[in-house]
């Protein structure tokens, strides 16, 4: 085991489930479990179960586990990250287990080991800024309008015109080629020389909420390509969870998710590094910026544990336009209100703070539209209204938008603009919208069960794929799981020849039972939580699905299980008979018998 029983026990004893789900998800009691909206996916009616026995499920998404699996999943942590985020929560000490990684044997470089690697480069590289080596790189800093008092605050720094300027450093403080490469600060040459990643470049550290480095920007001085580098993925980075600059400007959000205060955060949220570093250099020290892509659904999740209000401010470009799109989608879908910045007579908010100054930005955020005055004004624009069809399509259009606003207030508020705009009756408007309103809700319903049905086949079909080959046998595997885990005395009961991994039809569930004996072998017990640190929170998420399935029946005792496996030796019988071509005897006696049987009935 990798962490002692005791120690996991006393970080979910100190972390009360409820109170930390309570964090994050709005929770109302229902007889003796709690609900609320599933923060995994969107949804208007609650099916996300807090159940008295400190685990969680939701019945929309399958998403499921325990607080550790929990804060996995909402804080895009791996295991140990979770574990070591709740420790410090309840203000205990992690216990040092070296077997950790090496049981991992592919792991070339830890977390611990990566974030260490990282402050070193961050640090050099601004040493070197400072540096005699670093005047053309300060000067380029000074040149883009940045203080000294910006450049330490962010770090900023600088990658010297060499080879192997942070190889060497590196390699005397004992990292091998491969922990630099995989922390992607060296590469290999195709003869087998090391070289440095960034050289010549000026350098952004990429920090994240906790101040440690994750990662680097570097851009070039010259108009030479690539302009930006960054870092790939690494141990402790992943492009799409991350913002830069979320380490600052969270704090400029009162009262986040993570308090018991109402979230009043406002964000800005822009495209570039030198963007959000312009913005905080003239007082708007809530800029984050999506590292060069567009915003992605873990992000907008993790722009929604900070700010009710997001303010977009991307390019004035196309590309900017179609990712203004994407931003108000997949806020919409996390509850946070988007303002849409238009930045006009500057390609982007730093050559627009300069030209134009901090007051005029602050007017543009006062003044910005919300979604619904954006989204109108681009149908208008896009119509020529005097053309009697042309008007018609708007109007239609612009009624579908009124029409998935939530409040008759506002719908009110809307309809009498778009009546004043277009010269329409308003009461014509709100009858149209009326009937929009009512054909949506029957839509939705459709939609919803469609859904629903797509997701738990989808999620079955992830997690568990060889399952629909066989569906008999891919249940009698998981009642089987789930009894072994309402009561892991069982095993002891169970024999190789009773039952092993070869009996298993489906690759998934035969990893949890081997994961399950391995357990047992080591410790006579096991609950649930142990396999965290197997399996992704999605894969925990069946697992207690599994868990709860069999729980809700009340015979769940030895010889339930033993006909269950029974029933799963025969199924895979039948798989191994399929492989080999033909049928066996028994299997074509009993299709025999049983096609007599339909036919006497009919
Ligand atoms: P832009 O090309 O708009 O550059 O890229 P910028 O932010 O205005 O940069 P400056 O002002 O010229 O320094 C926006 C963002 O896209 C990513 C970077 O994060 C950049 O800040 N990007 C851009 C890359 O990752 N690689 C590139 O080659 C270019
Ligand atoms: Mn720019």
């Amino acid at each position: 085991m990798a962490y002692p029983k005791t120690f996991i026990e006393e970080i979910k004893m100190r972390n009360d489930l409820e109170t930390v789900i309570g964090r994050y998800v709005d929770l109302k009691r229902a007889g003796s479990n709690m609900v609320g909206c599933c923060p995994f996916h969107s949804e208007r009616t609650p099916s996300f179960t807090v159940f008295p026995e400190k685990n969680f499920y939701c019945f929309g998404c399958g998403a499921g586990g325990d607080v550790i699996t929990f804060i996995m999943r909402i804080e895009n942590l791996d295991y140990q990250s979770a574990v070591q985020y709740l420790a410090d929560a309840a203000g205990i000490p992690v216990p040092k287990d070296e077997g950790f990684f090496v049981r991992k044997e592919k792991e070339v470089l830890s977390r611990e080991r990566n974030y260490e690697m990282n402050k070193i480069a961050a640090r050099h590289y601004h040493d070197n800024l400072i540096s005699e080596d670093g005047k053309e790189a300060l000067q380029y800093f000074l040149d883009r309008g940045l203080s000294p008092a910006t450049i330490r605050r962010f770090g900023l720094g600088y990658a010297k015109n060499s080879f192997d300027d942070l190889y060497k450093l590196l390699l005397e403080k004992g990292f091998t080629v491969d922990e630099m490469k995989a922390a992607f600060l060296c590469g290999i040459s195709k003869k087998g020389t090391p070289f440095d990643m960034f050289r010549n470049r000026v350098m952004f550290p990429i920090i994240d909420t906790s101040g440690r480095v994750i990662a680097f920007g570097g851009r070039v001085m010259d108009g030479s390509l690539p302009k930006y580098l960054n870092s790939s993925d690494t141990p402790v980075f992943k492009k799409k969870d991350n913002l830069f600059a979320l380490n600052y400007a969270k704090n400029s959000c009162v009262g986040n998710a993570n308090s018991d205060k109402a979230k009043s955060g406002e964000l800005i949220l822009c495209e570039g590094y030198m963007d959000v570093i312009a913005l905080h250099q003239a007082g708007f020290s809530g800029a984050v910026a999506t590292l060069g892509t567009a915003i992605t659904p873990d992000q907008a999740r993790l722009i929604a544990r900070y700010a009710k209000t997001l303010y977009v401010s991307y390019d004035s470009d196309a590309a900017g336009k179609r990712a203004d799109e994407k931003a108000i989608k997949y806020m919409n879908e996390v509850g946070v209100d988007v303002k849409i910045l238009k930045v006009t007579g500057a390609k982007d908010p730093d050559e627009y703070i300069k030209k134009y100054g901090a007051e005029s930005f602050r007017k543009l955020m006062t003044g910005a539209s919300g979604q619904i005055d954006y989204r109108l004004n681009e149908i208008i624009s896009k119509y020529n209204i005097e053309i009697p069809d042309e008007r018609v399509s708007m109007l239609q259009e612009a009624c579908s938008l009124i029409a998935t606003i939530g409040s008759d207030i506002k719908r009110d508020v809307y309809a009498m603009r778009l009546s004043q705009m277009s010269g329409t009756d308003k009461e014509a408007i709100l009858s149209e919208v009326k009937k929009r309103i009512r054909q949506n809700g029957r839509e939705e319903k459709r939609k919803f069960l469609k859904t629903t049905e797509d997701t738990l086949r989808r999620y079955g079909d992830r997690i568990n794929p060889d399952a629909m080959k066989n569906i008999k046998g891919a249940s009698a595997e998981e009642q089987i799981i789930g009894i072994l885990l309402l009561y892991p005395e069982y095993m002891s009961k169970i024999s190789e020849d009773t039952l092993n991994e070869s009996d298993f039809i489906t690759d998934f569930n035969k990893n949890v039972f081997s994961a399950l004996k391995k357990i047992y072998s080591e410790s006579e017990v096991f609950e649930i939580s142990d396999l965290n640190e197997f399996f992704s929170p999605e894969q925990m998420g069946r697992i207690h699905s599994m868990y709860r399935k069999r729980r809700e029946l009340t015979v769940n005792d030895i010889s339930t299980l033993s006909e269950l496996i029974g029933a799963l030796k025969k199924e895979k019988e039948k798989e191994t008979a399929k492989k080999a071509g033909d049928i066996t005897v028994d299997e074509l006696a009993s299709y025999l018998k049983a096609k007599r049987n339909t036919d006497k009935k009919d």
